[in-house]
């Protein structure tokens, strides 16, 4: 499973992008705000840190408004995806983009239905929210498995970024549905390399290892 990272901050991404082991980035209007940037100095720092895939949403509401502003974004860098909102607007405008070879991930997802739309209008990544599924009472991670479902039924290419992660067991979860990509915070991120008995284990290990009074070099 691809990881991306969920943020338009550069130090954290920069810091996430070390550990070798990041594929793209997704950023959203609110992640732009939140940075304080210009958002195309932003997006172009971030696709010349990161070479995968990183999402840069137009924030249009009409067909022709999206087509502009996602042609505009998608010449910032090559790794820019657009990012589009899952509405009838948001899908023509995707229709249009896919068709002219710019790669389009459809955000805001919260049903399989929608899903089942965003792959036939072309999107190369569909983003379900998981964690705000959850926040209302919903089994978020059900929609990712239905999705899955769908999409191999009719052998759709649409790449599934499960989205709106808040644990590392969403991570688990969506790794095991078959979800093609997951995005994280930063911090979840950072959570993934932890567990107690590996920690118990090296101080164990350390403490055995100077007993014997030896270097390895
Ligand atoms: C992904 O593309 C979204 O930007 C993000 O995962 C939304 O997460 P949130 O629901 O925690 O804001």
């Amino acid at each position: 499973m691809q990881l991306f990272i969920d943020s338009a901050d550069v130090a954290e991404l920069r810091a996430a992008a070390a550990s070798g082991l990041i594929d793209g980035v997704t950023t959203n209007p609110s992640l732009i705000a939140k940075s304080g940037r210009k958002m195309k100095e932003a997006i172009a720092e971030i696709c010349a840190i990161i070479p995968g895939p990183v999402s840069a949403e137009a924030v249009a509401t009409d067909v022709e408004g999206m087509l502009a502003e996602g042609r505009y974004l998608a010449r910032i860098a090559p790794n820019v995806v657009v990012k589009l909102p899952l509405t009838e607007n948001g899908l023509r405008a995707c229709r249009t983009l896919s068709d002219e070879g710019i790669r389009v991930n459809v955000t805001l997802c919260f049903s399989a239905v929608q899903a089942l739309l965003a792959a036939k209008a072309g999107a190369y990544f569909i983003s379900p929210f998981i964690g705000r599924l959850d926040d209302k009472g919903v089994d978020g991670m059900e929609l990712i498995r239905e999705i899955r479902c769908i999409y191999d039924n009719y052998e759709y290419q649409t790449n599934i970024l499960s989205a709106s992660i808040r644990s590392v067991d969403h991570v688990r979860l969506a790794a095991l549905a078959g979800s093609d990509c997951a995005t994280l915070p930063p911090k979840i991120f950072a959570a993934l390399y932890k567990h107690e008995l590996t920690d118990s284990g090296v101080e164990a290990f350390l403490k055995d290892w100077a007993s014997t009074g030896q270097s390895i070099l």
